[in-house]
């Protein structure tokens, strides 16, 4: 079968990147001593199964042909590509970043370069979409975080890959990224598998957040339960737990973290002022978002819903629930 050779080949490149990693000198200068940099653990590093891909033309794609592994499938998984009409590394001298399935298969690979990002080159080079890799419905980190998020009833969720990566090392394993782009319904569904209870932890000042508050009526609509915490300006949840410590974050986390529906009607008033038309727009809009909790279980949560943003938009809660009403109809 077409998938399973494409996840024997990812297989065979993850373990080729690791030991590249580990046992090339290239590897150890470059790759190895990048992740420290960064402060990595060397059993985080070996837990996520991350890698190097030395930066030669083709030692990799080489090796895979060598090993028999089919060409039109190597290009398939994007680890390999024509240039100048030969076989050639796609990820080459970039540390490398498998994704895992649910079951600890590997669907792709996020390749970061090293440095700062020039004009020309992507910061991240993530795997073309195929027959085992679809975007819209992976979560990066679902692997290492399933049971956490299972135990703590809560996932939370982060941008980027090396945000899940420092949180598991500061202890915090509930966690899964998104990869830079709006949640997906699969997605969401994903997370519903496990939990109810959605956090999203995103810089303040992030297209990320205006992201996920477009996804707030999808997730409301999954009956997730939905907070936020945002950090601090200029920080990702990696910066920000490498700058201060597992326990303070841990303690952030807690005391920052705000219901997301509540948050939204928050941005929206300030953003009405005192325009009237704009303010009862908002009332119609945060009325459409709370008639979307319609399922049963959750009918108190709705109550608390209109109860709570009545009083913040100080007009009458039977109002609310009028025009909370007309939606559900
Ligand atoms: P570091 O800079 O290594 O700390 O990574 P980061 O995760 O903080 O990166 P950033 O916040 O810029 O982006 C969040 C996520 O978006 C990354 O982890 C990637 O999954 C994705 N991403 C970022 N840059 C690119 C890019 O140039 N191309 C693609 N395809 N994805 C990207
Ligand atoms: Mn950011
Ligand atoms: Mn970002
Ligand atoms: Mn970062
Ligand atoms: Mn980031």
């Amino acid at each position: 079968l077409m998938a399973d050779s494409l996840f024997i080949i990812n297989n065979y490149a993850r373990e080729y990147f690791t030991d590249t990693l580990f046992n090339k000198e290239e590897g150890q200068n470059i790759g190895l001593s990048y992740f420290e940099e960064r402060g990595f653990t060397e059993e985080t590093i070996k837990k996520f199964q991350l890698g190097y891909c030395l930066n030669t033309f083709d030692a990799f794609a080489k090796s895979a042909l060598d090993k028999g592994y089919n060409l039109e499938y190597l290009q398939k998984t994007g680890l390999v590509t024509i240039r100048n009409d030969q076989p050639a590394d796609n990820y080459r001298g970039r540390v490398i970043f498998p994704i895992h399935n649910q079951s600890g298969k590997i669907l792709g690979f996020g390749a970061r370069i090293l440095g700062a990002k020039s004009d020309r080159a992507p910061k991240y080079i993530n795997s073309p979409e195929n027959e085992i890799y679809v975007k819209s419905r992976v979560l990066y980190g679902t692997y290492f975080a399933r049971h956490a998020i299972d135990k703590q009833n809560e996932c939370l969720l982060v941008e980027g890959y090396t945000d899940v990566i420092s949180l598991h090392q500061a202890g915090v394993e509930n966690v899964v990224a998104s990869s830079g782009t709006s949640l997906t319904q699969d997605q969401l569904r994903l997370i519903k598998k496990y939990t109810n209870n959605l956090t999203i932890l995103y810089d303040g000042d992030s297209a990320g957040v205006k992201a996920a508050l477009r996804g707030l009526d999808m997730a409301i609509e999954e009956g997730l339960n939905v907070k936020l915490v945002l950090l601090p300006d200029k920080e990702d949840p990696d910066s920000y737990v490498q700058k201060i410590g597992a326990a303070a974050f841990r303690e952030f986390i807690r005391e920052h973290k705000q219901d997301f529906v509540l948050f939204k009607l928050q941005l929206s008033m300030q953003e009405a002022g005192s325009d009237s038309t704009k303010k009862s727009q908002l009332v119609n809009e945060i009325a459409e978002t709370i008639s979307k909790i319609d399922k049963a279980e959750d009918f108190t949560r709705q109550q608390d819903y209109i109860r709570q943003c009545s009083q913040l938009l100080h007009i009458d809660e039977q109002g609310l629930i009028q025009l909370v009403n007309k939606f559900i109809r």
